[in-house]
């Protein structure tokens, strides 16, 4: 039996993953963790990691920002591995990640579904077979209240694919002020927001005479949840390093 400690335990993803480990008979939460302490989980819920001693597994993370400092104290003092899949981190924050896990296990991926994750990793072969002969145009989509835009995921696949080609490609996020036909080595980054759509991501390779085209479609926000779960348990027992989703692919 894995134990988890939840942190965030009573926000939105929280009690996703309350949901999820209910149903799985290798997982237990033995404590959550969030500012908000009113809710009732069949768990105790602490507002501070420091107010819980007792013994754990692994530590799930999908809170704010602003807890991550105490967590990483907590779990380097502990020697608990986390799974931090909280997002909009400063890169200080993330270095604070890095330097953690010289002591114990830690996990981070901005997008915790393994489905995101495989289309990555489908999409990197791609690029590298496909490479000079094909152009290169992600597509995401995503409901009416996001506001940043491009998402993350979608920069996130651009960045797989740069790191994969052999010569600087440049991202092309908007072609309505210049015109000019796309040059061979741009991406092109494009938003849709509309409706409740939770969030879809397409990966086009255009050729001559023939196109791929690599899909992701989000139906619920269960699918990170899924997937923090299962990273869990792929970092329990694992050496001191900083994992992510990338590891995780490759070990399936
Ligand atoms: N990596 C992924 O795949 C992925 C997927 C979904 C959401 N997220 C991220 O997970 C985080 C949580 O998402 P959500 O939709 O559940 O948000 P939410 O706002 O519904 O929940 C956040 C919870 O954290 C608690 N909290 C806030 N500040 C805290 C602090 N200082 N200490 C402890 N707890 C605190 C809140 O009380 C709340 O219960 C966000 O950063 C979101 O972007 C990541």
């Amino acid at each position: 039996m894995i134990n988890v400690i939840l942190s965030g335990c009573n926000g939105k993803m929280g009690q996703v993953i309350t949901r999820i480990i209910e149903q799985d008979e290798d997982v237990r939460i033995v404590c959550g963790f969030d500012v908000n302490t009113a809710m009732n989980n069949g768990y105790p819920v602490v507002s501070s990691p420091f107010h819980f001693s007792d013994p754990a597994d692994v530590i799930i993370d999908f809170s704010h920002p602003n807890s991550l400092e105490p967590l990483l104290k907590y779990a380097a003092e502990k020697k608990i591995p986390a799974v931090i899949c909280t997002t909009g981190l400063l890169a200080d924050q993330q270095k604070q990640i890095k330097a953690a896990s010289e002591v114990v296990p830690m996990f981070f991926s901005a997008n915790m579904s393994l489905g995101v994750n495989l289309l990555i990793d489908l999409v990197r072969r791609a690029a590298k077979l496909l490479e000079g002969n094909f152009d290169i145009e992600i597509v995401e989509r995503h409901h009416n209240l996001k506001i940043d835009a491009p998402s993350g995921t979608a920069l996130a696949i651009a960045d797989a694919v740069t790191d994969t080609l052999s010569q600087p490609y440049e991202y092309v996020y908007d072609r309505h002020s210049v015109r000019k036909k796309r040059s061979a080595t741009e991406i092109g980054i494009h938003a849709v927001r509309g409706g409740t759509i939770v969030g879809d991501h397409s990966v086009i390779f255009a050729g001559l005479d023939e196109v791929i085209e690599i899909n992701h479609h989000a139906a619920s926000k269960e699918i990170f949840a899924v997937g923090a779960v299962r990273a869990a348990k792929f970092l329990v027992g694992k050496a001191p390093a900083l994992y992510s989703m990338k590891e995780l692919v490759s070990t399936i």
